[in-house]
This record gives C-alpha cells, structure tokens and sequence, in this order.
C-alpha cells in the first residue's frame, strides 16, 4: 500500500518525464514551464489512491491520473488570465513571462494533451472515465463564468458562492477520486460516496483557498496576496463581512468595491478590506465554514465500504488538508 506522499512523488516523477515536443517554442515551452515549478499533485494523487484503495493497481489509473493533473494545470492558464494573476507556484505566471495569446493556446494544447492521457484509461473503463472527465470539464467552465459574473454582481448569496466554487474547484477533486474508483471497478454505492466526499472536501478546500489569499505567508502560499481583494471576488469573506457590517464599514466596503475612479492603490485597497475582515472576524467564520464542509465530507466517508486501514487514510488526507499554508 502506498502512502500518499508516495503517489504525489511518483506523479511529480511521471510529470516531469513526460514528453513535450519542442517546437513551436511558444506553444510547448510554456507547459513545460507550468509542470516543472512545484506544485502539491493532490488530485492526480487521489485518483491513484483511490484506485489502489478500492482494489486496483497505481498501473492502471496513471495516465489518467496524469490526465487530471494537465487537465487543472490547463485550468490554471487560463484562470490567472481572467484573475489578472501575476504570480502562481512563486513563480511569474504564463501570461506574465509570455503574454496572453500564448497562455491561451498553451492552454489549449494542455487541454487537448489531458484528453489524450484520459483515453489512454484501461479499455475495459474507458468510456465511463472518459464521460466523467468531460462532464467535470464542462462544470469547471460553468464555475469558472459563475466566477467571473460574480465579480460584477451585487446581490450574490452564500449559496451561490458555494454553488460556483462547487463547481469551479469541488468537482474536480470529486472526480478525481471517482476516478479511481470507477477504474478499480468498485460498487457504484461506493462510487457516489467517494465523490460526495471528495466533493465536500473540494468546497473546504476552496473555502481554505480563500481565506489563504488574504491571511497566508507569502513565502509559502505563491502567489499574489489580496488578489481576490483586487479583482472584488465574492468569496465567502467579503459576503460575511457585507452580511455583518455596520452601516459605517458598509459603505467603506461597496465604496471600494465600486471604485471605478481607481482612487484606491491596490496595496491600500487590500489593507482597507482587510481591516474590516478583522474586525468583523470574517477568517474565523471562514473556517468555521470549512469545519462544516469537512464534516459533511467526513459522513460520506463513513459510508464507503473499505476496510479501516485503508479508509484511515482517506481520513488523513482530509484531516491535512484543512492545515494547508499553501
Ligand atoms: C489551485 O489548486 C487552484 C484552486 C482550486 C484553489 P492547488 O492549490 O491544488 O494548486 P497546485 O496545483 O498545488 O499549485
Ligand atoms: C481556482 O480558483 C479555480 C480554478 C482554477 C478552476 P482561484 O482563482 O481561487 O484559484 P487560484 O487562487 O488562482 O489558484
Ligand atoms: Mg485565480
Ligand atoms: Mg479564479
Ligand atoms: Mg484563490
């Protein structure tokens, strides 16, 4: 059995292996530029474990496992594109170091490789696998959009930021695990819960994220702090703090929110908001909220059928995964 450190460092090994023509330079140097900074390979890895521990074989789920892992990188591209982001994994993003038409077909390219590692599935498995991953891709594109269109919005509801980053984030990690099930032939009972695991702890997951991008060291976390401040994202910290403020920090927040004159620097818009979250206290009930994902994922947990060892380490990634700094 191997642990999960040990599939992440065999993913990490298989990615960096992997062929990538050369020419033309500005569509391949790109990717692999994106595949060689370091990054956590978490759903690749799940995929594999997943696999392995519903009976099946590392073999047998790699190059899907790959599959997902070109398939999120895609989705970086062109998701610090549409966020303006300067700096991913502590590097320059592509679009940064390159510009943004490249980025986009890079982007592409990547896309169309992840499809090439997702039907290279066992045959036996290959349709179901395939459905899977072009349903979970046309639902991060559906995210994504909601994403963008909440930016923009001024009524949005809790709700409907979880909805979005269900989408954008949760059903990735969700069908990263189904993955594995479906190639380990498993029953479509454990199938199901496995996804609604991975899909409550992909909510949590991206709740973290959130508040990340206010409160983490930025030696760790690799990218641009306040970003979501910047790009007024509707995560779940500026909904609570719009939800709890007095009418003084109120019309402080929709002030920066709406400053279409541009007379805040990003640098003092970010320490505005800030400070308001910490008065209201905004990053703890954040976490509280992660706290509750993370239950809900831990239920479905309890309903796989799994031998404890084995399901023990599906525990320990959950439970690590709410420590993240990065
Ligand atoms: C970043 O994903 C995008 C989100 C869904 C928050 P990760 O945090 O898994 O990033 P890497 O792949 O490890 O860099
Ligand atoms: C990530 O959301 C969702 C996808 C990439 C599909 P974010 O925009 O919060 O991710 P980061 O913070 O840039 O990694
Ligand atoms: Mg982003
Ligand atoms: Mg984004
Ligand atoms: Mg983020």
């Amino acid at each position: 059995m191997h642990t999960l450190q040990q599939l992440q460092n065999r993913v990490a090994a298989e990615i960096l292996a992997l062929p990538i023509k050369s020419t033309p330079p500005d569509l391949y140097n790109p990717i692999r530029y994106a595949l060689s900074l370091n990054a956590k390979r978490i759903r690749p890895a799940l995929t594999l474990l997943s696999c392995q521990l519903f009976g099946g074989t590392i073999e047998q789920a790699l190059k899907p496992a790959i599959g997902m892992e070109l398939f999120h990188n895609f989705t970086l591209l062109h998701d610090d594109i549409m966020d303006n982001a300067p700096l991913r994994r502590k590097e320059p993003t592509v679009h940064a170091k390159w510009n943004t038409n490249v980025a986009i077909l890079s982007g592409d390219a990547m896309f169309t490789k992840a499809f090439q590692y997702i039907i290279a599935a066992p045959d036996a498995v290959v349709k179901p696998v395939s459905a899977l991953f072009t349903d979970t891709a046309l639902l991060v594109c559906e995210g994504q959009q909601l994403d963008m269109d909440y930016e923009k919005s001024g009524t949005v509801k809790i709700e409907d930021y979880i909805q979005m980053i269900t989408l954008k984030t949760a059903v990735l990690i969700a069908a990263s695990l189904k993955m594995g099930a479906i190639i380990a032939d498993t029953s479509t009972h454990n199938a199901h819960h496995i996804y609604e695991y991975g899909k409550n702890l992909g909510i949590a997951f991206q709740l973290q994220d959130d508040i990340l991008d206010v409160y983490a060291d930025p030696e760790k976390f690799g990218k641009q702090i306040g970003g979501d401040i910047i790009a007024n994202k509707k995560t779940y910290l500026l909904l609570s703090a719009l939800y709890h403020a007095n009418i003084d920090q109120y019309e402080q927040l929709t002030d920066l929110l709406h400053d279409t004159k541009n007379r805040y620097a990003a640098y003092e818009k970010i320490s505005r908001v800030t400070t308001i979250y910490n008065a209201l206290g905004v990053k703890e009930m954040a976490a509280e909220a992660v706290k509750h994902y993370y239950q809900l994922a831990i239920t479905h947990l309890e309903a796989v059928e799994m031998d404890a060892p084995q399901k023990q380490m599906l525990y320990d990634f959950g439970s690590d995964m709410l420590q993240r700094e990065l």
